[in-house]
């Protein structure tokens, strides 16, 4: 497989758990500046999809290619999948300590550059009032977007999102949505795991379903033609 053109190439990436085959020798591909839509029902795979694809669970078998790179098995594409993907969890996990010391985690250069872009990724989120507020007191909807400034910090090339406006309100949602929004307009590739496909219009270009263990590209209402999946045909 070459490769090239794209973000990410995954060939015949298989998952079991116990008995059950999981993903079937899924083949999936990812330009860059894609917004994909991944649906499925409960217990389809879809967190251990991305969650394999971020480097942080290990697949059965698979290649793996990123930025039209030779495709390598997990084990050796780990490491640049986890610079290049990162997996941000419904529920976000946050350190003990403030909301600034959660968004200063990791960041390099002076204690003042520091605190400088710790300020810009709160005015991006317009909470600047939060700062020294502990993190594991913020609500899911504040949480959220807190992940969602670390993302914006880091800047990965690709941001798997699970479930990102499940349990939130409608006012938690819009602003969840807006900062995706704008993510994506600055240049971010997303991939969004939801139940819920209507709460991202506009936003989407393709939608994948996972089903028994198989992806199917399905069109999207106002989005380009159905593209193919791996090189086969469409679902
Ligand atoms: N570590 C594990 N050990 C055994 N089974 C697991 C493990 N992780 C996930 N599973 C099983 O794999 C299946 C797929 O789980 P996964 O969380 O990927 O589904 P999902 O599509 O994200 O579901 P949901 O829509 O509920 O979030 C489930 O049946 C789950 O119980
Ligand atoms: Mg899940």
């Amino acid at each position: 497989m070459s490769g090239r053109g794209n973000l990410l190439c995954v060939r015949g990436l298989r998952k079991r758990h116990g008995h059950r085959e999981l993903l079937r020798g899924l083949d999936f591909d990812l330009s860059a500046h894609d917004c994909v839509l991944l649906t499925g029902e409960n217990g389809a795979g879809k967190s251990t999809l991305l969650r394999i694809l971020a480097g942080l669970e290990r697949p059965d078998g698979g290649a793996f290619s990123l930025a039209g790179a030779h495709a390598l098995p997990w084990r050796r594409a780990r490491k640049a999948l986890g610079r290049t993907i990162l997996y941000l969890h419904q529920q976000p996990w946050m350190f003990d300590g403030s909301v600034a010391y959660n968004l200063g985690y990791g960041l390099r250069g002076s204690r003042r550059s520091r605190r400088a872009r710790i300020n810009e990724a709160l005015a991006w989120i317009e909470m600047e009032a939060f700062a020294d507020t502990p993190a594991r007191t913020l609500s899911g909807g504040e949480r959220q977007r807190i992940a969602l400034a670390r993302a914006w910090l880091r800047q990965p090339a690709v941001m798997l999102l699970d479930e990102p406006t499940a349990n939130l309100d409608r006012d938690a949602r819009q602003r969840t949505l807006a900062l995706l929004h704008r993510l994506h307009q600055e240049g971010m590739t997303l991939v969004i795991a939801s139940h819920d496909p209507d709460h991202f219009g506009g936003l989407i270009r393709r939608h994948l379903h996972l089903d028994d263990g198989r992806l199917g590209e399905q069109p999207v209402p106002g989005g380009p033609p159905v593209r193919l999946v791996g090189g086969g045909e469409p679902a």
